[in-house]
């Protein structure tokens, strides 16, 4: 029998230390389903000592998630892993990852402390974690660029104190692939008690390496687990990506020699999802969950595939959840028909009040577009205002006026809490017309450093679009997603869910630093 490889997602802890990737609690609930129906082995669902917000975001997905097992990140120390164990209290499967920093570089200048405090912190932490859980993962942060003298030592207490899981990363995403994979390897042979842990790897991709030495790791190093991430989404480069290591693992069985359990069809739904929640677009030449993963332009291509699909194609679209756009409402199709999709789509709203809310939006974009794809009902139920958690910022109508030679103006009207405003400006363009608009009331001194629209679907101008805004305040990076059919109205739409973000005043601890 091959053996399995366990794939542990980190979207919604890792990808969500990405400026602007924040996101509420009902969001990560719905990814924390998405996760759950992808068949994802661990989902780390956060930090829960990072923040009373991580907390609830952490609990609540421990509550609602059966069939993988939830994760909560903790620094080495007692508060934050009794957080973590509170927060995992309900989950059917828990487990505490705990980590500490282990490089020269970060034990001298970030933690100020010596190797041996390290080694006793560590020790002592994997201990007090397995005295609240039975499964409890360590990692030493920056483990790549470590002495691997002092790392054996480190490795070998922490198992010894009960680690079942021991995580190398590559913090900063230094590591190639054979290097890394070797690196693993010496690992285990010289700790003595490596048999007793499972190995697994963690890689950034600063110099577009994660995914690579994520398999050299398993491959060269006989790491059984992969820490990974929707899209790649992380800090900087972001993470190794979920959707590139399992399809690789499973088209190339034949080298691997490793079975993933994960549901391929769901990798699609869940790649849309993380998109169009965090406003982190995915590129069209992205592997695997770009809009042209599986398009051939080519005309020798295109003939070839028609004749024979394994002439040019090694995985089939519908195995990783490519489905033509289908139309599949429209504006005759009743309350159960769209709640029956939902379903399909694997969307579980909380309460009968959000469906009703949905519905409506779904009839109101019925009414102006006439055909309504898969797409366009994740978009639609992504909106912030559908769900429970009510934004404080609410755009409540817009006109606006431009004709060639004229300078554009925008009349907007938005709710703040339960006071009405109404702001008009010019500006370049509709767009700016209608931002300034509102900014010349809100005046929130915030730096825009990202405006991008998509088109929802593909293929005709009938589509909606979905415009992501990043905004910057106070040291706080956000991203706002908003989508309609008239692009003005989606940016309004955006700007205001950037300045709901801001609005909220939550603040964390980041999980490096
Ligand atoms: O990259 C890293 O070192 C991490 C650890 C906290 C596991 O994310
Ligand atoms: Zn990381």
């Amino acid at each position: 029998m091959a053996d399995k490889l366990i794939i542990f997602d980190t979207t919604l802890r890792d990808g969500e230390q990405s400026p602007g990737a924040s996101m509420t609690k009902d969001e990560k609930l719905r990814i924390a389903r998405q996760l759950e129906r992808l068949r994802v082995d661990v989902i780390e669902a956060g930090f829960a000592a990072s923040s009373n917000g991580d907390f609830e975001a952490v609990k609540a997905i421990a509550d609602a998630i059966k069939e993988s097992t939830v994760c909560s990140l903790s620094r080495a120390n007692e508060r934050d892993i009794s957080r973590s164990a509170e927060a995992l209290a309900g989950a059917a499967r828990a487990r505490i990852h705990t980590f500490i920093a282990t490089s020269e570089l970060h034990m001298e200048k970030k933690l100020r402390m010596s190797r041996e405090q390290v080694l006793a912190q560590a020790r002592s932490a994997v201990a007090y974690a397995r005295s609240r859980v039975g499964d409890v993962e360590f990692s030493p942060e920056d483990g790549y660029r470590s002495d691997p003298d002092f790392l054996c030592r480190v490795l070998e207490a922490v198992i010894d104190a009960g680690a079942t899981t021991i995580n190398i990363p590559d913090t900063v995403g230094y590591g190639v692939p054979e290097l890394y994979g070797n690196f693993i390897r010496t690992l285990r042979e010289r700790v003595p008690n490596s048999d007793k842990a499972i190995w697994s790897v963690h890689c950034h991709n600063d110099l577009g390496m994660a995914v690579a030495n994520s398999l050299a790791g398993v491959k060269i190093g006989g790491a059984r687990q992969v820490e990974c991430t929707i899209n790649g989404l992380g800090e900087r480069a972001g993470n190794c990506s979920l959707e590139e290591v399992v399809m690789a693992v499973k088209t190339r069985r034949d080298y691997f020699g490793l079975d993933v359990t994960i549901d391929t069809t769901q990798i699609v739904p869940a790649s849309r999802m993380v998109s169009q929640t965090t406003g982190f677009v995915v590129q069209p030449n992205k592997a695997v969950v770009g809009a042209n993963a599986f398009a051939h332009a080519s005309g020798i291509h295109q003939d070839g595939v028609l004749k024979a699909r394994d002439t040019y194609e090694i995985m089939r679209a519908e195995d990783v959840g490519w489905s033509a756009n289908k139309i599949v409402l429209g504006k005759l199709s009743g309350r159960n028909a769209f709640k029956q999709r939902l379903q399909d789509l694997g969307v579980e709203l909380e309460s009968e009040a959000e469906l009703n809310n949905a519905f409506a939006r779904f009839k109101d974009l019925a009414d102006r577009k006439s055909e309504i794809f898969d797409e366009d009902i994740i978009a639609l139920v992504s909106d912030e205002s559908v769900t429970a958690e009510q934004e404080h910022y609410r755009l409540l109508s817009l006109a606006q006026h431009s004709e060639t030679g004229e300078r554009p103006r925008a009349q907007v009207a938005f709710a703040a809490g339960a006071v009405e405003h109404r702001a008009e400006s010019e500006g370049n363009g509709p767009v700016d017309a209608s931002l300034k608009a509102i900014e010349s009331k809100l005046q929130s001194g915030a730096e825009m450093l990202l405006y991008s629209v998509n088109a929802i679907t593909s293929g005709s101008t009938e589509s909606q679009g979905e415009v992501t805004v990043r905004l910057q305040l106070g040291g706080r990076v956000v991203n706002g997603v908003g989508a309609d059919p008239d692009i003005v109205v989606a940016s309004a739409k955006a700007y205001l869910a950037a300045l709901n973000k801001l609005h909220s005043k939550q603040e964390r601890v980041a999980a490096q630093g």
